[in-house]
């Protein structure tokens, strides 16, 4: 039986009278539940009452290895009985060193030096800072702006949101912030019909080099989610592009900032998105995934020439100064690497093709929904684009919230699905199998049945 006090309602109520969540508007919880989670098992959440619930997005796409994972709860533990924290000014630790050492070693080429924060928008902050400070010390001030995709999502702490294109982040606080460049993103959903993804790549870098011929001179860094736009509705595009881009920001001096916040650790296919196209970017943020899905803690990596450009005599006043009280913290390190030696001894990349190929057979009858204007995927990442018209592709306006009646039907069948507005799609955790992927798909054709019905 069920205690009521601890059941779901009693700790709903409790919470509503004073946390105030993320992404929401609380008024929502006068009819949409708030379930409160009290154990996770591989790909399960369990809550107060008992019931489960498949995590098909990974809890905000961090958790790769399952929920409450054994092997990394106990490195977490022996790490919690040895050094919890420590200053990560003049002091260091062998969790982090290790860290960055293992970080080098899997991440592309040139990739040497390894800074800390402890969350994605911290991560772009520091890359933001870094990008422009290189270029700052090299005598170049007059580099004070970036280059974001339109569509493109990095955070939302005010540097990060600057260089994001998502009109339900940004409109609100848009007086706050630093603007960026929009060069055209290259997502083959927009692309011209009977264009391919590649075309569509080509043709966008004709037109971030007319943007960069116009305005290299100030710009420190073209900021870009590598492969997929997450938040912006899992927009995908062709690898093309990050070849390109590599080959631009060469030429006309500029940084290549890859976002690998959302997509790195295996969500593409490959261990990182930018193996894709095999590039290496001068900065890339990593999170989430980082860690499996345990802790927070964001890594950003650069090269040992933009590393040089900082180390000087202390009066230089060359030093890159960004610092968190958690930076490098071990806990989170220890369990990164626990993360990461799982990827060492199990064929994880392997085990997901299969996943994502039966993935993809699953969603293939949705192509001929009235309803669906497309069904793409990138590896383990796939997205359903509802639309009210077919032929034209109208979507439906935002306030209706189709997908929010998505998320309601997925609850009360057992599983954890969060549209982005119209776009349903699935981001799993790597411990499903073909039956849990059967689940996740069947709940969201009905959701999605339901969701269009009227
Ligand atoms: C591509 C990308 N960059 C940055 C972030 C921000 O990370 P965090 O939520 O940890 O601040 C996110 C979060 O969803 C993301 O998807």
């Amino acid at each position: 039986m069920n205690n009521p006090a601890s059941g779901n309602a009693a700790l709903a109520t409790r919470d509503l009278r004073h946390v105030w969540h993320p992404c929401t508007q609380m008024h929502d919880h006068e009819s949409v539940p708030m379930v409160p989670i009290v154990r996770g098992e591989g790909a399960w959440l369990v809550d107060a009452d008992g019931r489960r619930y498949l995590d098909g997005i990974s809890s905000w796409w961090t958790n790769l290895f399952g929920h409450a994972n054994p092997r990394i709860a106990a490195a977490l533990a022996e790490q919690a009985r040895t050094l919890e924290h420590v200053i990560f000014a003049g002091f260091t630790h062998e969790p982090a060193i290790e860290l960055a050492e293992e970080l080098v070693r899997i991440t592309p080429p040139g990739l040497d030096r390894v800074f800390y924060a402890d969350n994605g928008s911290a991560a772009i902050e520091v890359a933001l800072k870094m990008s422009f400070h290189y270029w700052l010390n090299q005598g170049h001030g007059e580099k004070t702006r970036f280059i974001a995709l339109t569509g493109s999502y990095h955070g939302e702490t005010l540097g990060a949101l600057s260089v994001s294109d998502v009109a339900l982040y940004r409109k609100t606080y848009a007086p706050l912030l630093l603007t960026p460049f929009l060069a055209p993103s290259p997502d083959a959903y927009e692309g011209e019909p009977g264009e391919s993804p590649e075309q569509t790549a080509k043709r966008r870098l004709g037109e971030l080099r007319t943007l960069l011929e116009r305005h290299a001179h100030e710009t420190c860094a073209v900021i870009v989610e590598p492969l997929v736009q997450c938040a912006g509705g899992m927009r995908m595009y062709h690898p093309s592009y990050l070849s390109g881009l590599r080959v631009l920001c060469d030429e006309f001096a500029v940084h290549f900032i890859a976002d690998e916040i959302a997509v790195g650790f295996g969500r593409t296919g490959t261990l990182f998105a930018c193996e894709q196209a095999m590039v290496s970017p001068d900065f890339m943020c990593l999170s989430k995934g980082l860690t499996g899905g345990f802790l927070p803690l964001s890594a950003v990596l650069t090269s040992e020439r933009i590393y040089q450009a900082f180390y000087a005599e202390y009066n230089a006043g060359k030093a890159f100064l960004h610092s968190h009280s958690y930076t490098g913290n071990p806990l989170a390190c220890r369990v990164a690497l626990e993360t990461l030696a799982i990827f060492r001894d199990e064929p994880v990349l392997e085990r997901n093709r299969q996943l994502a190929a039966h993935l993809a057979r699953r969603l293939q009858p949705l192509r001929a929904h009235p309803h669906v204007a497309d069904v793409r995927q990138t590896g383990m990442i796939a997205a359903i684009e509802l639309v009210a018209d077919k032929a034209s592709r109208r979507p439906y306006p935002a306030a209706e919230r189709r997908g929010l009646r998505v998320y309601l039907h997925g609850l009360q069948h057992g599983v954890l699905l969060r549209p982005l507005g119209n776009v349903v799609y699935f981001m799993p955790p790597y411990v499903v199998d073909a039956s849990h992927i059967d689940l996740l798909v069947d709940t969201a054709i009905a959701g999605i049945e339901r969701a269009v019905a009227d």
